[in-house]
């Protein structure tokens, strides 16, 4: 069975919040989860599973953390086609223009965003969005 990873960049914990409820939900759906920050992975690590989630605030103006996220993400564009790819992070004033993107550019790539769309969510996630995490990281597990 394969594990169901969550890579993710987080500066000040918000979205680090999000992707350990993923993983909660990942093992509630049943499955292994593995649950890494970018800086301590390789991208090539997901380039045989189908499924992953990626999680990143939107940082600069409305982009990815510019120093690893970017990079990594960058290199999972080249082999995203038809892979299932949950989305989430944190932010903190904007529209959420730097999902939008990302979103845009996996599909682009091939990818099929898991629920369509990345979860967001504005600073510390609130309950709701908790359990949106929780959700996600069942439907990963069920995929
Ligand atoms: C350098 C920097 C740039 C940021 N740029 C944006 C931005 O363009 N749009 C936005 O909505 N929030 C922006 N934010 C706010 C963060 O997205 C927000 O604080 C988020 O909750 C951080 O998530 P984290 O705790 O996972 O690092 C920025 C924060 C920093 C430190």
């Amino acid at each position: 069975m394969s594990k169901i990873f969550i890579v993710y960049w987080s500066g000040t914990g918000n979205t680090e919040k999000m992707a350990k409820q993923i993983s909660e939900g990942v093992i509630q759906g049943g499955k292994e989860s593995e649950v890494a920050e970018v800086s301590g992975i390789k991208p090539e690590a997901l380039k045989e599973l189908s499924v992953f989630a990626l999680g990143c605030p939107s940082m600069g103006a409305e982009v990815l953390e510019e120093e690893f996220m970017e990079p990594f993400v960058a290199e999972v564009e080249k082999f995203a086609s038809g892979k299932k790819i949950g989305l989430f992070g944190s932010y903190g004033w904007g529209d959420c223009e730097w999902m939008r993107d990302w979103e845009e550019r996996l599909k682009n790539a091939g990818a099929e965003i898991v629920n369509g769309e990345g979860i967001t969510v504005l600073n510390e996630p609130d309950d709701e969005t908790l359990e949106k995490c929780i959700e996600l990281g069942k439907t990963l597990a069920a995929l």
